[in-house]
């Protein structure tokens, strides 16, 4: 059959990489394709070229037997091509009719006509079986609806064939992901070609037809994903095996470090656990079950109602990160463009931010920022290994390995990681999952909020489960195999 997208020795050269080496990429009609590769192979920079963010050096993009040449995202959207990336564009306090057609409402004699909107909305929906009213708000809906309604905003638009989504499923628990693996089905159905990038292996072969694999910017493979285990996807990604899993996990605990008694807060009520030092201590649940939130109280990033927090013996009430930093509290956050990088500084800068006390004794030694980063930068293999480069150059998941690092250098007693692998590929996930366990062998406390299940049983001594702002279970030993986990989460919603 015809590519409906034909990608064709497609060249793209940064300062110091060559971010794509004449790849080539053809899409079916009515597929759902994945495209794989580790940290920094290229893929985002394809989707950016083929959608017309990015200029490519050399190279011939054909759609539907046309050659191509956008200039813009509204030349390929035009053009019947849409993507999706993992950040949100849409207005929670706005019903979904009025997301969908935000910035082109239909109008009536100079008037917004909320009616036409409204059946507008109500035919998608419905069309595309996504479980939401037109009148519904958007704040109202799970994370998965939401981006449903992300994708039918692009969809409707301008009638679009090709829908690329960029790691669309990282902050979403299983549960979720399922919902709207149906709904990209729904799509295929209707026929859209979907181009699907995941750092999530498991996903790969419920939903997509075929598969290509990049490696540093060149194409490996294509095959039919059911011609291929995750073993074979994950030897075409770092082009090895990969020998090890999980770590050993710790087994000498110490005493308790921690403590936190009848803890009440936004997004959480009346939660008590204790964690000792040397342990990696899980914190589990469906998003929205307030993981995030019970880390970010005890760094100091929002403040308690009531109970109490004690550290080392002493009350702890930090009102502020820098008092929770100030006592050896380190956190990696969940949404670390936001929190946890200045994109705009580079890679040597934001990992020396967090440990500025370290190095300034009494003038900033900027030898020794970059010394220090680089180190750190082998361990977690950031690449490109240049702790000049700006943070906002590097590809997504490097940027996240950037956070990392930067609390790595810290002298921490307790260390809270929120969703620490997200966007993460295979290879340096096992790195972070042995740096995690590392930790904890150091005496350090470790806690790992975390909607993946692999990894609270992988790595964890013990684990809470959290549904809807309470503890609800604790699981040890046996209890942490992962159908045991995945019951304590679902709680009896099977
Ligand atoms: N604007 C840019 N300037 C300089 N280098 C860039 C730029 N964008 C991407 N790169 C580099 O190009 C390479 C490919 O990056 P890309 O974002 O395509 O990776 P990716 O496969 O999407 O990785 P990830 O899984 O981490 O998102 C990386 O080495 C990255 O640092
Ligand atoms: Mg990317």
């Amino acid at each position: 059959m015809e590519s409906l997208l034909k990608v064709r020795n497609v060249s793209k050269r940064f300062p110091g990489v060559l971010a794509l080496d004449r790849v080539d990429f053809d899409l079916a009609p009515g597929e759902v394709h994945a495209l794989l590769g580790e940290n920094g192979a290229g893929k985002s920079t394809l989707v950016k070229i083929i959608t017309g963010a990015y200029r490519m050096d050399s190279g011939n993009i054909f759609v539907a037997g046309q050659e191509v040449n956008f200039h813009t995202p509204g030349d390929a959207q035009r053009a019947g091509i849409g993507v999706i990336y993992q950040e949100f564009s849409l207005v929670p306090s706005l019903t979904v009719a009025e997301n969908l057609f935000l910035g082109d409402y239909p109008t009536r004699r100079g008037l917004i006509d909320w009616k036409a909107m409204n059946a507008a909305a109500a035919t998608l929906l419905s069309r595309f079986g996504v479980n939401a009213r037109a009148d519904d708000v958007l704040s109202s809906l799970g994370v998965a609806t939401r981006q449903m309604v992300e994708i039918l905003k692009v969809l409707h638009r301008e009638d679009l064939k090709i829908l690329i989504m960029d790691e669309p499923t990282s902050s979403l628990s299983e549960g979720e992901a399922k919902t709207l693996f149906g709904f990209i089905r729904t799509l295929r159905g209707q026929g859209v070609s979907v181009i699907y990038i995941s750092h999530r292996l498991d996903e790969i072969k419920q939903i997509c037809d075929r598969v290509t694999v990049f490696r540093n910017g060149q194409k490996v493979s294509t095959e039919q994903a059911q011609d291929l285990s995750i073993s074979d996807i994950v030897t075409k990604m770092i082009g090895a095996d990969l020998a090890e899993h999980y770590p050993q996990k710790c087994t000498a605990l110490g005493e308790i470090y921690l403590n936190v008694d009848k803890l009440t807060g936004p997004g959480f009520t009346d939660v008590s656990f204790s964690a000792r030092k040397g342990e990696v201590l899980g914190i589990t649940g469906l998003v929205g079950a307030g993981k995030s939130e019970m880390v970010e109280t005890l760094f100091g990033a929002r403040r308690f109602e009531s109970g109490s927090i004690t550290l080392a013996g002493q009350d702890f009430r930090p009102k502020t990160p820098r008092q929770a930093v100030a006592k050896g509290i380190g956190l990696l956050p969940e949404s670390r463009k936001e929190q946890g990088l200045v994109l705009a500084l580079s890679c040597a800068q934001n990992v020396s931010l967090a440990s500025l006390d370290k190095i300034s004794k009494p003038f900033l030694a900027l030898g020794a920022e970059a010394d220090i980063a680089i180190d750190s930068f082998k361990r977690l293999e950031i690449r490109p290994a240049d702790p000049h480069n700006r943070v906002v150059n590097l590809s997504g998941g490097n940027q996240q390995k950037v956070v990392l690092a930067k609390w790595l250098m810290r002298d921490c007693q307790v260390l809270l990681f929120d969703e620490p692998t997200r966007g993460i590929d295979v290879g340096a996930k096992f790195q972070i999952y042995s740096m995690i366990v590392k930790l904890a062998e150091a005496g350090n406390t470790v806690i790992v909020a975390s909607s993946e299940i692999e990894e609270i049983s992988g790595i964890c001594n013990r684990a809470l489960v959290m549904r809807k702002g309470r503890l609800v279970g604790e699981l040890t030993g046996a209890g942490l195999a992962r159908e045991k986990i995945l019951e304590a989460i679902a709680g009896g919603e099977k």
